[in-house]
């Protein structure tokens, strides 16, 4: 049988998350929105697409949760997204109510998903969709690391002069400005980016990659990044419904590891069928460790903030 994909908001990340997920065959897709027409008429637009690219998955776009049921994944992309000038922590407030009506709805339907949530700010977003679904934290999971670790990725990619998918790097943490790109970890095919790059180029990297969200949001004025954040979405999903078992950076509750408990943040999982089969850990430096737990006070900060 194949599998069910629900996208809850069907604006830019949804909207590009459903064409990414039918492109890769992932499974049947349920975009949902709370705006009439919108959902419908986006999903027959990218089914009209199917005889073109050669998929056969269904796209199916709805107001109504009952046609979410039994899906294997919900992505949550419901919500406001930046302007310029607001940060992602001025949308709490309003986003808080969002994810927590939209979870419970859709929980209710598929009490066996898998969450994957991107609603901004998404450390807190993700608190609050843990909280109101009652999954174990295997199953809340936040998009933000493959994200921000593209971006930092790309940059280091185009400074050496090399193909981005030969460059290994990582960003932990917060997804804000206290995100902590490892630098010492990131290299090209094995090769350290510290034996390729000056210190001062990998400084700037690391902070446009810190800023890369804002630095889009600067340029589109409308709205923020959503092609990249809705790939990103779907890389996560594809290793929970194939169980692939890819390590990618996600935001997940910490029971201990790393020296944190009680808080999202950004960290390596395994992940795969049910979810987070194992959050991989390893020694930090002090300066990484410091740098992390900048990340714990804002999120805590946050977490505070939703209420709950
Ligand atoms: P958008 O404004 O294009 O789409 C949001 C959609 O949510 C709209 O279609 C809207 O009608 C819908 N919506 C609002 N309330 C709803 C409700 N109660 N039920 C169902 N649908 C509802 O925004 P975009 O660009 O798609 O961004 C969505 C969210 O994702 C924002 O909060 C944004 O900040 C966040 N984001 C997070 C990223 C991350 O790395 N975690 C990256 C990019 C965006
Ligand atoms: C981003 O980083 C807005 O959080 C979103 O692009």
């Amino acid at each position: 049988m194949r599998k069910k994909i629900t996208i809850i908001g069907a604006g830019n990340v949804g909207a590009t998350a459903a064409h990414w997920a039918a492109t890769r065959g992932l499974g049947d897709v349920v975009l949902l929105d709370v705006v009439e027409g919108v959902p419908q008429g986006k999903a027959l637009d990218l089914s009209q697409a199917g005889p073109v690219d050669g998929f056969s998955v269904s796209i199916t776009g709805t107001n109504d949760y009952d046609d979410t049921a039994d899906s294997d994944v919900v992505i949550m992309t419901a919500g406001l997204a930046r302007k310029p000038g607001m940060s992602r922590e001025d949308l709490l407030a309003r986003n808080v109510a969002i994810v927590k009506s939209c979870v419970s709805e859709a929980v209710e339907r598929s009490p066996g998903c898998v969450l994957i949530v991107v609603t901004n700010p998404i450390d807190a977003m993700v608190y609050t969709a843990y909280k109101v679904s009652g999954f174990p934290r295997e199953r809340v999971i936040g998009m933000a690391g493959v994200l921000d670790s593209a971006r930092y990725r790309t940059f280091l990619a185009r400074a050496i002069g090399v193909a981005p998918c030969d460059v290994s790097a990582m960003v932990m943490g917060i997804h804000g400005d206290n995100m902590l790109p490892l630098v010492r970890l990131a290299n090209v095919n094995g090769i350290p980016v510290t034996d390729l790059l000056p210190a001062d180029e990998i400084e700037a990297i690391v902070k446009r990659t810190q800023t890369g969200g804002a630095e889009i949001v600067g340029l589109l004025k409308t709205g923020s990044a959503f092609y990249t954040p809705g790939l990103a979405a779907v890389e996560m999903a594809e290793a929970v419904l194939t169980d692939s078992r890819r390590v990618l950076p996600c935001a997940a509750w910490l029971d201990g590891e790393f020296g944190f408990s009680g808080c999202f943040l950004g960290v390596p999982v395994v992940l795969g069928a049910g979810g987070i089969k194992r959050i991989m850990e390893f020694p930090l430096t002090d300066a990484e460790r410091e740098a992390m737990k900048e990340s714990e006070t804002v999120v805590r900060r946050q977490m505070a903030a939703t209420g709950i």
